[in-house]
């Protein structure tokens, strides 16, 4: 059966086609820049709700399929934005019961490390799951994906971004901020992991104060890094080390970073470790993820009523079992 998925639960929505096997049939996707600010809720729902009908139409064409092929409709029941997750739901909603076929709502940290599996050799890894709205240390447990460290306050990658927009750097700071660092020496900044969790937002407090104060940009940059940075690799090597697992995924929208990527393939050589990271245009926001993971919930648990499809706003990704895990057929 052919699942359809959608994804919505930020600043990015999309559409992807994925078969029963695993085999990514077709993905569209179309992200908001907010013009100045971080991203408001209602903008997103409204961009969503604007673009859906048209990722829709573009990924059917592209998979080269009729509607009366797909098989049920996968949609992200949540954690994210109330809004776009309400557009998510409805538009998901509309097109199982106009094609009168099965409905599947699906965790979105969860889909993240799924599709990470897909698109690697990674069979049971320790994922660092980093993004604008998410910073977890992910890894399955006894029937579940536990969380094995989170961000106490804001993602890294919105820390980063916070950063770029204070500073007058545009949005997303991310890779702003990479490039500066590159040029940037260190100067101190807060290091906070807590427990196995970390925070982000005296660091951020910091930096910002580190600018008004006259240091470098580039050298605040490099700092910021390497510091948030080795907070993350921290906190997953720990993760590593008590899971005694020998596979480290890397996904979400801040591994585009080569720094981080760098830190991380060092930790897991340190722990004869393989490390992973799917294509970038699975890591970030896409709708294939949500298809896939679809698949997997589908094969274990088969449609949700549709009286169950309300969005779960802090849906947490130990939350779901996940008896598939083992259940693939490699
Ligand atoms: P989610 O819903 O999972 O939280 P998202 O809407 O934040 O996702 P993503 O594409 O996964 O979307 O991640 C975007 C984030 O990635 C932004 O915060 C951006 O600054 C960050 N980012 C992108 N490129 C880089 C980079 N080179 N270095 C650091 N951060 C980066
Ligand atoms: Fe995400």
């Amino acid at each position: 059966m052919i699942s359809l998925g959608i994804e919505g639960t930020a600043e990015k929505t999309g559409v992807g086609i994925v078969d029963s096997d695993g085999n990514i049939l077709a993905m569209a996707g179309k992200q908001l820049y907010p013009e100045k600010g971080g991203i408001h809720p209602r903008e997103a729902a409204e961009h969503h709700a604007k673009w859906i009908p048209q990722l829709i139409s573009q990924a059917m064409e592209e998979a080269g399929l009729n509607y009366k092929d797909i098989g049920f409709i996968s949609f992200s029941q949540g954690p994210g934005l109330g809004p776009a997750l309400r557009t998510v739901a409805t538009s998901a909603r509309t097109l199982a019961l106009s094609l009168n076929i099965p409905i599947v709502g699906v965790n979105h940290c969860i889909a993240h490390v799924e599709i990470g599996k897909l698109d690697t050799a990674a069979k049971n890894p320790v994922t660092l799951y980093v993004s604008g709205g998410n910073s977890q240390v992910i890894a399955y447990e006894s029937g579940r994906y536990r969380i094995f460290g989170e961000t106490l306050d804001i993602a890294i990658g919105n820390c980063l971004d916070h950063f770029g927009r204070e500073t007058g750097l545009g949005h997303p700071g991310g890779p702003v901020v990479e490039k500066l660092a590159k040029k940037g020496s260190y100067i101190d900044l807060p290091y906070v992991v807590k427990g196995m969790d970390f925070s982000f937002s005296g660091l951020l407090s910091a930096a910002l104060r580190a600018y008004k104060n006259g240091e470098k940009i580039e050298d605040i940059s490099y700092s910021l890094q390497e510091t948030a940075f080795a907070m993350l690799v921290e906190v997953t090597e720990r993760a590593l080390a008590h899971t005694e697992k020998d596979e480290v995924l890397l996904c979400g929208g801040v591994s585009a970073n080569n720094r981080l990527r760098e830190m991380m393939q060092v930790m897991a050589e340190e722990h004869y470790a393989k490390f992973y990271m799917p294509d970038m245009k699975y890591s970030g926001d896409n709708g294939a993820m949500i298809a896939w993971l679809g698949q997997l919930m589908y094969k274990a648990y088969g449609p949700l009523a549709i009286e169950n499809t309300e969005i779960i706003q802090r849906f947490r990704t130990d939350e779901v079992d996940a008896p598939w895990v083992y259940n693939r057929k490699d």
